[in-house]
């Protein structure tokens, strides 16, 4: 028998941001050495916002942080503004304290992609990830794992999904300037995090919220593999847990 997911359902945003990084902080507080995996997009703002608080306020260092991010788009220059070099400065490394060695995103302009998903790979496999912080894509995928996309795969490249280039056009100028592709930790590597921290907020998330929940275990929906991880909380807004 599985452990049963732990989920938190929220009716203000501002409480689920504040208990979802209380509890990564509370983790760094008591283990300066933390190993933490991250992600980019809408959702971890609300966690960043606070971790630069918390640190500002001297309540939290990250000198001693290692992070992983799940992922990069391919093609795009680290300093491109949309890529996720730039995205995690931008929103968070830039602002506290975690020395530029101890970070690490996938690089999505390495002549060789596959030397590159390996030798992520090997990196990840020394330094096992505590906690690791996802968002939920309108499709069900974590990371850049799409539907479809084998429980068993380590860092590799995606073809990235229509929908997916759509839901992420927002931060470019067109849709055409999404890129195609994406260099992603695969799912294998998310499920060796000791813990998962999943935030899911707004009615566009409701589907994929009950899938991965409620749904079977089943590639069409990468994040209910989730359901037999023994560590996993996930953060729900009243919207995204529509559907439960
Ligand atoms: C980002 C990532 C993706 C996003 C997901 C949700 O590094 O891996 O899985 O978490 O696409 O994106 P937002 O938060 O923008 O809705």
């Amino acid at each position: 028998m599985n452990e049963p997911m732990n989920i938190h359902v929220y009716e203000q945003i501002e409480e689920l941001y504040h208990d979802a990084s209380k509890r990564i902080i509370e983790h760094i507080q008591k283990h300066p050495e933390t190993t933490l995996g991250l992600a980019t997009g809408s959702t971890p703002l609300g966690v960043y916002q606070r971790f630069i608080h918390a640190y500002q306020q001297g309540f939290v260092s990250f000198k001693k942080v290692l992070s992983f991010n799940l992922d990069e788009y391919v093609g795009l220059d680290r300093h491109h503004p949309q890529s996720y070099y730039t995205f995690m400065h931008q929103h968070l490394f830039s602002s506290i304290d975690i020395p530029s060695s101890h970070i690490h995103i996938p690089n999505g302009m390495a002549t060789d992609l596959v030397v590159e998903s390996k030798h992520y790979d090997t990196k990840l496999s020394k330094h096992r990830i505590d906690i690791q912080l996802l968002g939920l894509g309108t499709n069900g995928h974590i990371g850049f794992n799409e539907p479809g996309t084998p429980f068993t795969s380590t860092t590799h490249v995606i073809e990235l999904k229509e929908s997916t280039r759509k839901d992420n056009a927002r931060f470019f100028k067109s849709f055409h300037e999404v890129p195609q592709r994406a260099i992603t930790m695969g799912i294998y590597s998310i499920m060796q995090a000791k813990e998962i921290v999943l935030i899911a907020t707004g009615e566009h998330k409701a589907q994929a919220v009950f899938d991965m929940i409620k749904g079977p275990i089943h590639l069409a929906c990468p994040a209910s593999i989730l359901q037999t991880h023994t560590n996993v909380h996930l953060y729900l807004d009243y919207a995204a847990a529509k559907a439960l």
